[in-house]
């Protein structure tokens, strides 16, 4: 008899199980985390066709120009979030002020902040996008949290993770208990297990980064992309690189065969790009849970203490041991 597949409705009720006490709101939210990435694969599959392609007329929070398909994304996470009962605030990368549920609908414990679509340079060339999300636990019941009380260390989050819309559709998460890959399996609309308790190599041969920008990058960073360049077979070098201009695309890649990613701080932009609570931490708790290694450059990104809800991060991401050798040349300790 052919082994029967693990749905993901069936792992989670399955982990819940083992948690005495849970109510399954935590469980339904995963689920509905799912059921966004159902909707925006739907859109993403036939995206040529229904005119979904392109730029708005808007300029979100960071400055950045919003694709078509990013307020289409941010809409799915809202309306499926909303309303569900089992949040109580939302933010997004997409909206300059969290999302309180309203006093009077009911609410859960829980907060969702999220990059609703990430990668969106590549949106109208068919490129892997994808979407990030961090869950933390509101434990007052008196009010709603404020804005303050989303602003929280990474450390805190109870769960994180990310869709992948490749060539097939993934959701990648933890808990805190290892890193789990679930692929969608279209023809009965169900995330299966597929990749169970990921490992990141200690080490790999792949560098993610733009390199369009080494002339602005401080003389640390120059010196460890150089350093990857180098012509030595006994560690590896040169390594290989792969660029996707979608953050989670080339984290995935990373997780399942090894490397590191960089987005660093510029001379003239020591934050760098990415935004600490809806990308760096979510990514930094999956890949730590994959025994790797998420770096500012000087400290753990888990540990930084947000000033504010959009606030960026340079961000070293990927195999222990490379993200510790770009941590000694940026620091100037090579
Ligand atoms: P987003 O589409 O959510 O704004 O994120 C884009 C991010 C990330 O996905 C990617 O790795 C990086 O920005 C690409 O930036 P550059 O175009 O500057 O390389
Ligand atoms: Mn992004
Ligand atoms: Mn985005």
């Amino acid at each position: 008899m052919r082994e029967f597949p693990l749905t993901l409705s069936r792992f989670i009720i399955q982990s819940q199980a083992s948690h005495p006490g849970a109510t399954g709101e935590f469980s339904n939210l995963l689920t509905q985390i799912g059921l966004v990435g159902k909707l925006i694969s739907q859109d993403l599959r036939r995206a040529g066709l229904i005119n979904i392609l392109g730029a708005t007329d808007d300029t979100n929070v960071q400055g950045e120009t919003v694709k078509k398909l990013d307020a289409i994304a941010n809409d799915d996470f809202v309306k499926v979030f909303q309303h569900s009962g089992y949040v109580c605030a939302l933010a997004s990368e997409e909206m300059e002020k969290p999302i309180s549920i309203p006093d009077n609908w009911p609410h859960g414990k829980y907060m969702l902040l999220f990059d609703p679509l990430d990668g969106s340079s590549n949106t109208d060339n068919n490129m892997p996008l994808g979407a990030i999300f961090s869950v933390l636990k509101y434990e007052r019941d008196d009010r709603l949290p404020t804005e303050g009380e989303l602003m929280r260390r990474g450390t805190e989050q109870i769960a994180a993770g990310y869709l992948l819309y490749g060539s097939s559709t993934m959701l990648v998460y933890t808990v805190g208990q290892g890193v789990y890959g679930f692929t969608l399996e279209p023809s009965i609309g169900e995330y299966l297990l597929s990749h169970e308790k990921i490992r990141i190599p200690e080490k790999g041969r792949v560098y993610a980064v733009n390199e369009g920008n080494c002339r602005k990058w401080s003389e640390g960073t120059k010196k460890y992309v150089d350093s990857l360049k180098v012509n030595d077979k006994a560690t590896g070098r040169p390594y290989s690189s792969r660029y996707s201009g979608c953050l989670v695309a080339d984290v995935h890649r990373l997780l399942l065969g090894g490397g590191i990613y960089l987005y660093p701080g510029e001379v003239d932009k020591p934050e760098g790009k990415l935004r600490l609570l809806y990308e760096a931490n979510p990514l930094a708790f999956v890949v730590e849970q994959a025994g790797g290694k998420a770096s500012t450059g000087t400290s753990r990104v888990l540990e930084v203490e947000p000033k504010k809800l959009h606030q960026r991060v340079p961000l070293l991401i990927g195999s222990r041991q490379d993200v510790e050798q770009a941590e000694m040349y940026i620091q100037g300790k090579d």
